[in-house]
């Protein structure tokens, strides 16, 4: 199976291609990192990335960018970074890779469980991601050749927590929360919005 992981050199994406492993032949992506460079942001980028790698059977992506702070304090730079990054990354992503998808392939974003459950100094990320909910829930309606979209919503991973300074106890680590983008992948789902449960 060919796979593409966007940011599959991040703490997150990392565990998600140690994980996959045997069975697919995955190439990472990451702006500066990884076997291949590609900017999300950039619409071009994502197209040029795909002209060399062409066919693949399944898209991941465990990239985007979010700014914490508190609704009216970070200015427009936290609102402009989470719609930019998240969710029009994604949204580039999705919309240039269908066309490179195999019969039955899968693409899987990443969203953030904020958008369901609010926590202070998170609203552009709670908007970000809940922007991306709604779109995986609308194209996977359009997607034809059983070709399927689906997202995982993130809270806070235990290694972000504990390099934060922030309460780890609940947090689950970044190994377990790659679990959640395989057994995605393996499934038969579309349109589908998977909490990571804490
Ligand atoms: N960690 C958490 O606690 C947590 C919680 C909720 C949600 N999330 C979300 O989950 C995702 C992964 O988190 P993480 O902690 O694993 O992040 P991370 O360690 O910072 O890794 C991000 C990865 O994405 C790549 N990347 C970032 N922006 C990109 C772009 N525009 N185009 C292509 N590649 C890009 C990076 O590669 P380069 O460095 O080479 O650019 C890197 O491989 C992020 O969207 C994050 O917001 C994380």
């Amino acid at each position: 199976m060919k796979t593409v992981v966007i940011g599959g050199t991040g703490l997150v994406g990392s565990e998600v291609v140690k994980l996959l492993g045997q069975g697919h032949d995955v190439i990472t992506v990451g702006r500066t990192s990884g076997d291949m460079q590609a900017d999300i942001e950039d619409k071009a980028s994502v197209e040029a990335l795909f002209d060399k790698i062409g066919a693949v059977d399944a898209i991941i992506s465990v990239a985007g960018d979010g700014v914490f702070g508190g609704f009216d304090e970070e200015g427009d730079h936290a609102y402009e970074r989470a719609l930019q990054s998240k969710v029009m990354g994604q949204v580039n992503l999705t919309r240039v890779g269908h066309k490179y998808l195999n019969k039955g392939g899968s693409i899987t974003l990443t969203s953030g469980a904020v958008a369901q459950h609010p926590m202070p100094n998170t609203a552009a990320i709670a908007i970000a991601t809940a922007g991306v909910d709604a779109f995986v829930r609308t194209v996977a309606l359009e997607l034809d050749d059983d070709k399927r979209i689906n997202s995982v919503s993130l809270s806070l991973v235990k290694e972000s927590a504990k390099k934060f300074g922030m309460d780890s106890t609940h947090c689950v680590p970044a190994a377990k929360v790659a679990e959640y983008y395989r057994d995605v992948l393996g499934s038969s789902e579309s349109g589908q919005v998977v909490l990571v449960q804490n």
